[in-house]
């Protein structure tokens, strides 16, 4: 299963699976056994945060994984350096790793103006040996701007709301001029868009379920993918996606679904 899974190379050289598990909302008591059973469907990598509160059940899932790649998030209170490198440390002893794939800023919390000594804190991080990537979420492109001529170091990733109904091609033009890689959260605009009926129409096509089709979509467009599922048979059927492609006429049908307004989460400038 895992053998023909894609991997994305970071701007660190660092290798990074293009498909994983989300699990936001997955409910704690029953993390460590989702996780178990994605990890033995041949999931690759995990998408967690501090705020999910469920890192010690994907540390339990994943203790005897240090091999699957593993990304948390600093949740917003406790942006700053010090409060970063401590919130760091409570996250990775609930993890139980040693060292960490991925670490990223939740949220940028632009009116708050400490994300530039957080985004230092994830680079003394990184230069400690502590984790192997750095990145942010929910960055708008000025956030980017002032993150990396603080510090002379551009994020690996960006991880942004995405899925056909919000597609932001500004963002990801921006974050591809940078070299930095762009992450889909919500791709399945959380469940929302999967009876859109262009979506359902490819899937008949194909013979794969709406869900298959949008992850899909996110992998033929490069992007770095985590769908939820709290249900081991959606998880199965999350990751059957490697063996089919979208054809020229269902992307063109795709990128029609896009909105102006399609934004499901908060907005990054107030949130
Ligand atoms: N950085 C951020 O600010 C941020 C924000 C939001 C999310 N995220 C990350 O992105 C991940 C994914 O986003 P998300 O959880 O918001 O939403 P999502 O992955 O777009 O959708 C998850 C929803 O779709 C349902 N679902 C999953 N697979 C399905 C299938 N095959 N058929 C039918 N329904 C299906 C799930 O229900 P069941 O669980 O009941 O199957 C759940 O309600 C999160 O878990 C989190 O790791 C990050």
């Amino acid at each position: 299963m895992s053998s023909n899974q894609p991997y994305i190379r970071l701007n660190d050289n660092t290798m990074m699976p293009q498909f994983g598990l989300g699990v936001w909302k997955t409910p704690a008591a029953e993390t460590d056994s989702i996780v178990r059973h994605a990890v033995a469907a041949g999931y690759l990598a995990v998408d967690t945060a501090a705020i999910y509160r469920n890192e010690e059940g994907v540390g339990a899932a994943l203790a005897e994984h240090p091999d699957i790649h593993l990304t948390t998030k600093v949740w917003n209170d406790d942006q700053g350096y010090d409060t970063t490198l401590h919130a760091f440390d409570t996250s990775m002893q609930k993890l139980r790793r040693e060292t960490l794939d991925l670490y990223l800023i939740h949220w940028p919390r632009p009116t708050e103006g400490k994300f530039v000594d957080t985004w230092k804190a994830l680079v003394k991080l990184r230069r400690d040996g502590r984790v192997r990537s750095i990145g942010v979420s929910n960055f708008r492109a000025e956030d980017i701007d002032r993150i990396t001529e603080a510090t002379g170091v551009a994020p690996s990733v960006n991880q942004i709301e995405l899925h056909p109904r919000f597609q932001q091609h500004a963002l990801r033009a921006y974050n591809e001029k940078h070299d930095i890689r762009t992450e889909s959260w919500s791709p399945l605009g959380q469940g929302k868009i999967l009876e859109e009926p262009v979506i359902t129409a490819i899937a008949r096509k194909h013979g794969k379920t709406p869900a298959q089709v949008i992850i899909r979509w996110h992998l033929d467009n490069g992007l770095i993918v985590i769908p939820k599922s709290a249900m081991p048979k959606r998880i199965d059927e999350n990751i059957a996606v490697f063996d089919f492609h979208l054809d020229a006429p269902d992307l063109k049908q795709i990128a029609g679904l896009d909105c102006a307004d399609g934004r499901i989460g908060p907005d990054p400038s107030i949130f």
